[in-house]
């Protein structure tokens, strides 16, 4: 199943809060990466062999990048800057233990370690700088309709087919509860998904005679990244979304036990596992929001964007950390 996310309703700081489970769009892919590859998934690419993408060992993009490939029968290099020895020790004991790295490992992805240190030597920021330099080397090997280049996090136009088929499904569902006034919510890592959600209700909404706003927050590098982040996807700042934020910075993949205990809370009183990188500080944010009275007049929709795979890897860290405290 590749879209129709079902929505459950739960409590959620003192109200009823909707939630878009796109964690159950398909078992191979987090709901994120399901929305963001649809556009590779349903489409056919005759003469393509081949993908390059890059992004963090423990990524779920390298995960459903290595499913996609595993399906399509196309090669994966995926480029990281750096394998702890901790990610590259759960080889030993896959299949025990399936994180991201171990599945996408066993899915015959090609993970290439750069030198981070020489690439930033030659002026690198991002390994999507780095695929850039390595750009002319592999059209050299393979014609351009061989290969696909992805950019981190799936950040590219492609993204937007899968995210405006979850818009649609939003204005659907929306429309069937007869919901006037919506706001959609969701944790932002490249601010992909929120921006071109945000785009796709301006465009519709007129016409339906229904409002819905995307809020969302920022997980990785602070509200002014994300800002910026938006503007290099769409410049036009009245189609960006709402950034709200708890009052504090949080750092991408950094541990923060009141976090992990309103993740537990709401595990135990929602039976819903919502991922341990994104969600924590996601829940966190509209939990400050709605407790701060900001939404009274509109029913919310927080969107699950799965990427449980990971929680193989960050449930052990925070279990670590709580032994040690
Ligand atoms: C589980 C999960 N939540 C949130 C996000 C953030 O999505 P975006 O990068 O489109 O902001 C991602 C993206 O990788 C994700 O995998």
């Amino acid at each position: 199943m590749l879209s129709h996310s079902p929505t459950d309703t739960i409590n959620f700081a003192g109200r009823q809060v909707f939630v878009k489970r796109d964690d159950k769009l398909h078992p191979n892919f987090s709901g994120n990466k399901a929305r963001k590859f649809y556009h590779f998934l349903i489409n056919d690419f005759p003469k393509v062999t081949r993908i390059v993408g890059s992004g963090s060992a423990q990524a779920n993009s390298l995960y459903s990048l290595s499913v996609l490939a595993k399906m399509k029968g196309w090669q994966l290099d995926y480029y990281v800057s750096h394998i702890s020895a901790y990610i590259q020790s759960q080889l030993q004991t896959y299949p025990v233990i399936v994180s991201n790295f171990t599945q996408a490992h066993h899915n015959g992805a090609n993970i290439i370690q750069v030198d981070w240190g020489q690439a930033k030597l030659s002026g690198c920021k991002h390994l999507d700088d780095v695929i850039n330099i390595l750009k002319p080397e592999y059209l050299n090997r393979y014609s351009e309709q061989q290969i696909l280049f992805i950019p981190e996090g799936g950040r590219c136009e492609y993204a937007k087919t899968g995210i405006y088929q979850l818009g649609c499904e939003i204005i659907d569902w929306a429309k069937g509860q007869n919901i006037s006034a919506l706001s959609v919510y969701l944790p932002s890592g490249t601010g992909t998904t929120a921006v071109f959600l945000q785009q796709y209700f301006i465009k519709k909404c007129q016409k339906e005679i229904i409002d819905i706003k995307v809020l969302t927050c920022s997980t990785v590098g602070g509200d002014t990244y994300l800002a910026n982040q938006f503007c290099e996807l769409n410049p036009d700042k009245t189609q960006h979304p709402t950034i709200i934020n708890d009052g504090n910075k949080y750092h991408f993949g950094k541990l923060y036990l009141p976090l992990f205990e309103l993740w537990n809370d709401v595990l135990e009183t929602s039976g819903i596992e919502f991922d341990l990188l994104y969600d924590p500080i996601g829940l966190s944010v509209l939990k400050r929001y709605i407790e701060a009275n900001q939404c009274p007049d509109r029913q919310v929709l927080y969107i699950h964007q799965g990427g449980l795979l990971g929680n193989a890897t960050m449930l052990p860290r925070y279990k670590r950390k709580l032994a040690n405290t």
